[in-house]
């Protein structure tokens, strides 16, 4: 026997020290070493190791091959030894790693990571093997883990995303939703407005014209009064003039002829009728705008509703303004098939008359075309339209055209009230008015009205 040299003591201790569990076979797969590491890690004494063939015992409970066995036999299929858990290794040539969980190491088993690489002789023979192993719990464990709470993560992502997808096309509908009706409440807002508008300046327009009818009426009275008067005046005068002729006194003749002269009775003869007559045709207008304000203010309680024919309100209402229209539009009439509607005849007929009356008065130099057109609008309205080719409307006026007393005509010739009279009575029926206009092309007022009259719910 041998004494073992004092490289191959240092190589033993070396061994034995290794933190690192790692044991060695020879070529007939005993083993020769089992370091200190492999002890503790294994619970298996190198007394009860070395000589012996015994290392797939701390492993198996059946006798196997281990990964050096494998490589002293010279396999060249130790995948197939290990499905799924070896594979050669990287960085040393002839070597294999593999790793596994073992549920009879420790309590309750143990994941150890194995590499086993061949000894070789002098002439590269593989004369044993070398094989170390790793405990690998700990990160297997934390692997598990991590891979657990991806998972989780993972299936909370896709539920979150589907959560969020979800509450996203419900966002989006109620913003379309909240859209829509926000461009209701606009138009509804607007609505509002121009009925708020409408009523406050009804109740002013009610007040001015109670309290200028009563004045206007005796002015009116004392105007046809006094031209009774005058006349008189002028008969007697007349008869005094005839009389100077008789008048003995050269001196009063004389003064009589110088005053007459002074005040130019002739002239005054002319004038005075003249002055009177304008007053009264003013006066009629003044009552005419009364009677308008007083129109547009009251809800004309003593009005029936009635069914009428729409189309027999409109031809006799063309009848009425022929005057207005005649030398400056050619009429067309382009009657739909509608029902007769429930409503206030006499007050629809003024809206008629005041929309034909503004398209007259829109027409330039040119005759222009004035064209009636009815038709239903959906299956409870009507729609009137009165279109012209007159000069359009500018934007700015636009906004203002139902306010009573906005006009753009010269004065003596638009009182301002017609379209505000219009947008009362159609309001009072629960219809619409709207407007589509370009300077310079024309304008169509479009009158909607209900079939049926409702009354107010409250
Ligand atoms: N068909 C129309 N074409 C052009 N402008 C119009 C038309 N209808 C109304 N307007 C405008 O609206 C204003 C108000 O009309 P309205 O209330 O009838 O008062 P008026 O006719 O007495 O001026 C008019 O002065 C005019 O500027
Ligand atoms: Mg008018």
């Amino acid at each position: 026997m041998k004494l073992p040299s004092q490289a191959e003591v240092a190589l033993d201790e070396f061994f034995d020290g290794h933190p690192v569990a790692t044991f060695a076979i020879n070529r007939h797969h005993v083993i020769t070493h089992w370091n200190k590491a492999c002890e503790q890690l294994l619970g298996w004494t190198r007394a009860c190791m070395v000589g012996t063939r015994n290392q797939w015992q701390p492993f198996y409970v059946k006798e196997r091959s281990l990964l050096c066995d494998l490589i002293v036999a010279g396999d060249t299929n130790i995948a197939d030894h290990y499905p799924g858990h070896s594979h050669p290794s990287t960085l040393i040539p002839g070597a294999y790693e593999s790793e596994d969980f073992f549920p009879n190491i420790g309590e309750s088993g143990h994941w150890l990571h194995f590499t086993a690489a061949p000894l070789r002789d002098a002439e590269g023979n593989i004369v044993g093997a070398i094989e170390t192993l790793r405990d690998v719990t700990e990160r297997r464990v934390a692997e598990n883990a991590l891979r657990k709470s991806r998972d989780g993560l993972e299936h909370i992502v896709e539920k979150r995303t589907a959560q969020l997808a979800h509450a996203n096309d419900k966002l989006e509908d109620d913003i379309r939703q909240l859209t829509e009706l926000n461009d209701l409440l606009s138009a509804a807002q607007q609505q509002l407005v121009q009925a708020e508008k409408m009523a406050s300046i009804g109740q002013l327009a009610a007040g001015v014209a109670h309290e200028i009818n009563n004045p206007i009426g005796y002015i009116f009275s004392n105007v046809g009064t006094l031209q009774n008067y005058l006349g008189q005046l002028f008969d007697m005068l007349d008869a005094y003039q005839e009389a100077e002729a008789s008048i003995a006194q050269p001196a009063v003749v004389t003064r009589l002829r110088a005053m007459r002269e002074r005040i130019d009775l002739d002239f005054l003869r002319e004038d005075i009728p003249a002055l009177m007559r304008e007053s009264g045709e003013g006066l009629v207008r003044v009552r005419h705008i009364v009677e308008d304000l007083k129109d547009f203010s009251r809800a004309d309680n003593n009005q029936e509703w009635s069914r009428a024919d729409l189309h027999q309100g409109i031809d006799s209402t063309l009848n009425i303004v022929a005057n207005e229209v005649k030398y400056r539009a050619d009429v067309v009439k382009a009657y739909g098939d509608i029902p007769e509607i429930e409503c206030l005849p006499l007050q629809i007929n003024q809206v008629v008359l005041n929309l034909v009356v503004n398209a007259a008065q829109a027409m330039g130099e040119q005759r222009g075309t004035i064209t009636l057109r009815t038709g239903m609008a959906d299956q409870q309205t009507v729609k009137l339209e009165v279109e012209d080719t007159g000069n359009g409307i500018a934007p700015d006026a636009l906004s203002r055209i139902f306010d009573p007393f906005f006009t753009t005509k010269a004065v003596g010739k638009g009182t301002g009230l017609g379209l505000s009279l219009a947008y009362g009575i159609v309001q009072k029926h629960k219809g619409r008015i709207e407007v589509d206009t370009e300077l310079g092309r024309g304008t169509c007022f479009r009158v909607l009205l209900p079939i049926r009259h409702t009354e107010e719910q409250t």
